[in-house]
């Protein structure tokens, strides 16, 4: 029987129905855990990258923990601010199109940092920054052009990419910087895509970075912070999963190493590695269906809750939440789609499964990042509801959207 920390997840399906995305507390707290135990050796503080899973019981579960955030909107911000607004003073701002009433915002809260990503955006800073007769404490984030192997959507530190400054033009647009008394340069930030699992191109970004540093240091400025983004990437496809807490320790060396003799504030964006494996999306299999040779499962989740798969191809492993009626000497191949109306409408294709039966449960595994947070009211399907499980308590963190909610605004 498939559990989530001592809950059998059927129960919880039973009492909030599908779809319906479960999170394991013990599982969350005990990634952060290791990922701050990792970098235990240099100042530093975690700020949890709100867009992989923006619920605020997740915020809220995190900042107990002392977390920081990494937002890229003003509504993550006020998310932020809604769960415990002393965790702004551990708060840094990226994204490349950063509202001045975001900026104003940001600015009065008096968050931790702003990553600024183009010359356009660090003089709109400096120009709301005087209006609030405020400073504005910058760092640039730069494109250290290295390559990582990922999902080309989702790979960020290439030229060709929209993100960050040039690094070689960094130089240069800090001394601009610095010359504004609404602006204190205070670090360097950087992030080279998501869902990387090897941790060379980490260390190849800090070495560039910590040149910089260097050199900056050289020109005078005070290089207190050096941000290294997120983009740890974990193992959806769960053979050969490393313990997490040695993946995460030579994670680490490969940060900290190139910035040892820096003595700087290391701050870290984690994201996917913290929530992604700790959550799960429950769905129940509407029908059977076999078109010519092709075998369809047809369950009551679709594309507009869990997008990875349409989107980026993405592979979540899919097992039945009932294992031991399922012996596995009987199986089929299958594609798992939903109800939306788009042959891209899947959550696996060419699967191989148990057999199941209509009406049985299924859990598409490491969901909880950029789940939730990417769901939408596609074919006018209310997003499914948010469950907690600690130990043995559980938590409603987000009920079901009704019809009536999803029509409110519009007239
Ligand atoms: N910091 C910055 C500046 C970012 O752009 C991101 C992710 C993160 C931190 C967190 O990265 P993580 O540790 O979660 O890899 N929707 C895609 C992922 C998009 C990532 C966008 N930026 C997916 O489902 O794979």
């Amino acid at each position: 029987m498939l559990c989530c920390d001592d809950v059998p997840v059927s129960q919880l399906a039973e009492r909030y129905g599908t779809p319906l995305y479960v999170y394991s507390a013990s599982a969350i707290v005990g990634r952060l855990r290791a990922f701050d135990h990792a970098f235990r050796t240099i100042p530093h503080t975690v700020c949890y990258s709100v867009k992989a899973n923006s619920s605020l019981g997740i915020l809220r579960l995190v900042s107990g923990l002392g977390c920081g955030f990494d937002v890229v909107s003003g509504g993550e911000l006020e998310r932020v601010l809604q769960v415990d607004k002393r965790a702004v003073r551990r708060v840094v701002f990226s994204g490349v199109g950063k509202t001045k009433e975001e900026m104003r915002r940001a600015l009065k809260v008096k968050i931790l940092l702003f990553n600024v990503e183009s010359e356009s955006e660090l003089w709109a800073l400096a120009e709301v920054a005087a209006t609030l007769k405020r400073t504005a404490p910058i760092a640039l984030r730069v494109n250290p052009d290295v390559s990582a192997e990922t999902h080309p959507y989702i790979s960020t530190g290439l030229r060709k990419h929209k993100f960050g400054i040039p690094i070689s033009e960094a130089r240069a647009l800090y001394a601009q910087a610095s010359g504004s008394r609404h602006l204190k340069v205070t670090g360097i930030s950087v992030h080279i895509g998501s869902q990387i699992t090897e941790v060379k191109p980490f260390r190849a970004a800090m070495e560039r970075v910590a040149d910089l540093a260097h050199v900056l240091r050289e020109d005078g400025h005070q290089i207190e912070y050096v941000d290294a983004g997120g983009g740890l990437g974990i193992f959806y496809e769960n053979s050969n999963v490393p313990r997490f807490s040695d993946y995460v320790a030579a994670y680490a060396d490969a940060v900290m190493r190139p910035l040892r003799e820096l003595r700087v504030h290391l701050i870290l964006e984690p994201g996917r590695s913290i929530v992604g494996p700790a959550g799960a999306l429950l769905t129940s299999v509407l029908y059977k269906k076999k078109n010519d040779g092709k075998r369809f499962l047809i369950v009551d989740a679709a594309m507009n809750d869990l997008l990875r798969p349409s989107l980026y191809n993405a592979y979540h492993e899919i097992i039945p939440a009932m294992l031991e009626s399922h012996p596995t000497a009987a199986a089929e191949t299958v594609d798992v789609v939903g109800p939306v109306c788009e042959t891209g409408d899947f959550l696996a294709r060419d699967r191989k499964l148990p057999i199941v039966n209509e009406g049985d449960l299924l859990a598409i595994l490491d969901a909880g990042a950029y789940g939730m947070s990417q769901a939408s009211n596609y074919n006018t399907r209310p997003r499914p509801a948010e469950v907690q499980v600690n130990g043995k308590s559980v938590k409603l963190i987000r009920r079901r959207e009704s019809l009536a909610e999803m029509m409110e605004q519009e007239s």
